[in-house]
């Protein structure tokens, strides 16, 4: 597959914000987000989302040019309106306003509405945790997962993010889909051609399908945990935690409310996002080292299989973002590209530079 140095990703990625109609701190603001997604090895939430923003923006759905608004506050809280800015203006308003409050006294809690598309939660909990605090961060979506014995999609993908600081530069990164898997990962496979595990997704009659575009086009995915039997249930009552931290603290559209998931949206879709920072130190010393131990732990458990070592969460990230950097680029699927550079024609950007295609499919 065509690989891609992590540079010119950034350039495409933030010339073609620009192109699009942000200005060049949000689009490079915006870029960073994509990059990080790719840089990690999550592709669905990289550049694959690209032309979702462009188009939102050309069509007026989000404004790049706003600056958010502090509706309501207190030493540790805030109501935000987004104003239906880029994701990334959004989420760096609002978690600098946390982190910010939480480092004046211990815990800032910042719930925002009319926001759009934000990318990878954890992003935006590991901006707290490289100042040493615990981040988390919550989005509802588009509804397209169905809640247990439901026919019908009413709930989001709605993930959680949770990222903690460790002892000597470690940390824990907790960031999920509440179904099984994201609406991105499905993109990504329909890019590659490719199926679906079973149990990702409904088709129209009701059964698991692998039929990437099937699934995609249906729309009812399946909760963390799958059907009821396996208590896909708690995937559903995730997803409605976080549509709680999210609509109904921020007054934004509950997801039910917001409109289907398209590469071309027709209205605002109001989401509701919510970052938290807050500061361990206020609470029993040696929460860093007690992170560590715990990593260590994890991590020395015997495997079942020696070649499967056993990880803890946010170590597949980080092992991805070590080889990226590695090898100072970035693979896209053969399909992906092409998609782009069509892309780039159509806005008037320089073609995406590949430097490697001798894998191609
Ligand atoms: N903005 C949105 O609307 C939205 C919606 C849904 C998902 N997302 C994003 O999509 C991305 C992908 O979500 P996902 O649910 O598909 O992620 P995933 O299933 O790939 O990973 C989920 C978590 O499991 C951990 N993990 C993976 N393998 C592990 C292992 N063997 N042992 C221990 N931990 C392991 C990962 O480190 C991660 O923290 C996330 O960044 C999420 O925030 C965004």
């Amino acid at each position: 597959m065509p690989e891609v140095s992590v540079k010119e990703a950034e350039r495409f990625m933030v010339e073609s914000l620009v192109a699009g109609g942000a200005p060049l701190s949000e689009a490079k603001a915006h870029a960073d987000l994509l990059l990080h997604a790719d840089f990690v090895g999550h592709f669905s939430h990289g550049m694959n989302r690209l032309e979702v923003y462009i188009n939102n923006i050309k069509s007026g759905i989000c404004n790049p040019n706003v600056k958010p608004v502090v509706l309501k506050e207190t030493a540790a809280t805030a109501w935000v309106d987004g104003c239906d800015g880029l994701g990334a203006t959004v989420g760096n308003f609002c978690m600098n306003l946390a982190i910010k409050k939480a480092k004046e006294c211990g815990i800032g809690w910042v719930a925002a509405k009319r926001c759009n598309h934000y990318g990878m939660a954890g992003y935006w909990a590991l901006k707290a945790e490289k100042e040493g605090l615990i981040g988390m961060s919550f989005t509802n979506s588009s509804p397209v997962m169905v809640p247990t014995r439901a026919k019908q999609s009413a709930n989001g993908t709605n993930p959680i993010a949770m990222a903690a600081p460790a002892t000597g530069g470690d940390s824990i990164v907790v960031d999920m889909a509440s179904t099984t898997a994201a609406v991105g990962k499905i993109e990504v496979q329909i890019r590659k051609g490719e199926p679906i595990p079973e149990g990702w997704a409904l088709g129209p009659d009701g059964k698991t399908t692998t039929d990437s575009q099937l699934a995609f086009d249906t729309a009812r995915l399946l909760p963390l945990g799958g059907f009821e039997e396996t208590s896909g249930y708690k995937g559903y009552c995730l997803s409605a935690m976080v549509e709680v931290f999210c609509s109904g603290l921020s007054g934004s559209q509950s997801t039910h409310n917001i409109p289907s998931w398209s590469h071309n949206q027709s209205e605002a879709p109001n989401l509701g996002q919510c970052f938290v920072a807050m500061d361990p130190g206020c609470f029993a010393p040696g929460f860093e080292q007690r992170v560590a131990e715990c990593l260590q732990h994890w991590r020395n458990l015997e495997p079942v299989d020696p070649s499967l070592p056993v990880l803890a969460p946010g170590d597949k990230e980080r092992n991805n973002a070590k080889t990226t950097n590695e090898r100072g680029t970035i693979i896209y699927p053969q399909s992906q590209v092409e998609f782009y550079q069509r892309l780039a024609a159509r806005i008037g950007v320089r073609p995406l530079e590949v430097v490697n295609t001798q894998c191609s499919k």
